[in-house]
């Protein structure tokens, strides 16, 4: 082999080592648990299928906290550690208390696990599954989750406001976003999660009763939108009401037409259809539901690898709640 082609060998191989190891993303496997967990993902799967068929809101819950564990500190499972004494944890900052649920599931999913393989199955990871079986069972979207998540030791609640506040415009979205990695688009692809659940009236009441000086009211939201949510948020209560009025439990594209409506509930909604960064692809999701449909499974297995601890970092908690 000629000198010039043995280098240009060496160095595309060099830069090829280069680029994938600093990605931590690249050690995790799908099927990762199959010789020493098998069983850990069916678990997950039946307990998600229970719990939601009780209560379709917990889908919700569940893919929001997934959401919020990988944005603080990375997908750790820090968002289910309890505060403790003097230690105000993740899970008491206003960004998630009261509003965040679904954590008995992942309990029983851990307590199951543990009695089957203890010591094995991180919490990071369940919730990770559990977010995707939630996507799964609501929205009929399905994907592989790559696994091998260790679980964090730490767990400090005012890191929770790395959180994107529901106040922002697109352009401090598209910020917050890139901050942990992701795209512009897979902001945009990621909103749709808004397609099911709830938010407490406090999140966006604002819009409703006290927007500014000249407009009591957002003009960006439509009038009769407006007026329907009035009565359900009067000013001080904090009741809660559907994300997306159009199919509350069903994961699906439709919170993008909403939004062309004028109808999304939250400013951090909304926006996506004012900034001309953002317009183009509420309308393509708006248009093309498969394409959104995989591109949010795509983002989310993309945010799940956000900032992982793998290999001998961390720890297998034995009770989600708690470091061991
Ligand atoms: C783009 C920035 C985002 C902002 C500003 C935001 C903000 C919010 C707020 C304020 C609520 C209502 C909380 C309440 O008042 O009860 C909410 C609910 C929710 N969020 Fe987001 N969110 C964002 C992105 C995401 C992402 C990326 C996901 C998941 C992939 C997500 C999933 C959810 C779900 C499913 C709910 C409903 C939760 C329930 O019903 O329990 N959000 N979000
Ligand atoms: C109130 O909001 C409207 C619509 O966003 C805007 O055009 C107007 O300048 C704002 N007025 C004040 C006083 O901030």
């Amino acid at each position: 082999m000629a000198a010039f082609a043995q280098l240009h060998l060496m160095l595309s191989t060099f830069f090829l080592m280069l680029s994938i190891l600093p990605s931590a993303s690249a050690s995790l496997k799908v099927d990762f648990y199959k010789t020493t967990c098998p069983s850990a993902e069916a678990i997950v799967r039946s307990a998600v299928d229970k719990a939601v068929s009780l209560n379709p809101g917990i889908a919700a819950g569940l893919i929001r906290m997934h959401f919020h564990d990988c944005f603080v500190r990375g997908c750790d499972g820090s968002v289910l550690l309890e505060s403790t004494p003097g230690n105000p944890s993740e899970r008491d900052h206003p960004a998630n208390n009261p509003s965040l649920r679904g954590f008995h599931v992942i309990d029983e999913a851990k307590a199951q696990i543990e009695a089957e393989c203890p010591h094995i199955v991180s919490c990071a990871d369940i919730l990770a599954f559990a977010a995707r079986d939630s996507a799964n069972k609501v929205g009929g979207i399905n994907y592989a989750v790559p696994a091998g998540r260790r679980d964090g030791r730490v767990s400090i609640r005012d890191e929770a406001s790395q959180l994107p506040l529901p106040t922002l415009n697109a352009d401090q979205l598209i910020d917050n976003f890139r901050q942990k990695g992701l795209s512009a688009d897979e902001m945009v692809t990621l909103s749709g999660a808004h397609s099911i659940g709830v938010s407490h009236c406090s999140s966006f009441s604002d819009r409703l009763h006290s927007f500014n000086a000249t407009f009591p009211q957002d003009p960006s939201m439509d009038s009769k939108y407006a007026t329907s949510l009035k009565p359900k948020c009067p000013p001080g209560s904090d009741n809660t009401v559907p994300l997306d009025a159009s199919t509350p439990n069903r994961l699906d594209n439709k919170y993008y037409t909403e939004l062309k409506n004028h109808r999304g509930l939250l400013t951090s909604d909304q926006t996506l259809l004012a900034s001309p960064s953002t317009r183009p692809m509420v309308l393509t999701n708006a248009k093309y539901s498969s394409v959104w449909a995989r591109k949010f499974a795509k983002a989310m297995v993309h945010m799940g690898s956000i900032d992982v601890l793998t290999g001998s970092q961390g720890e297998i908690r034995t009770r989600c709640s708690l470091v061991n």
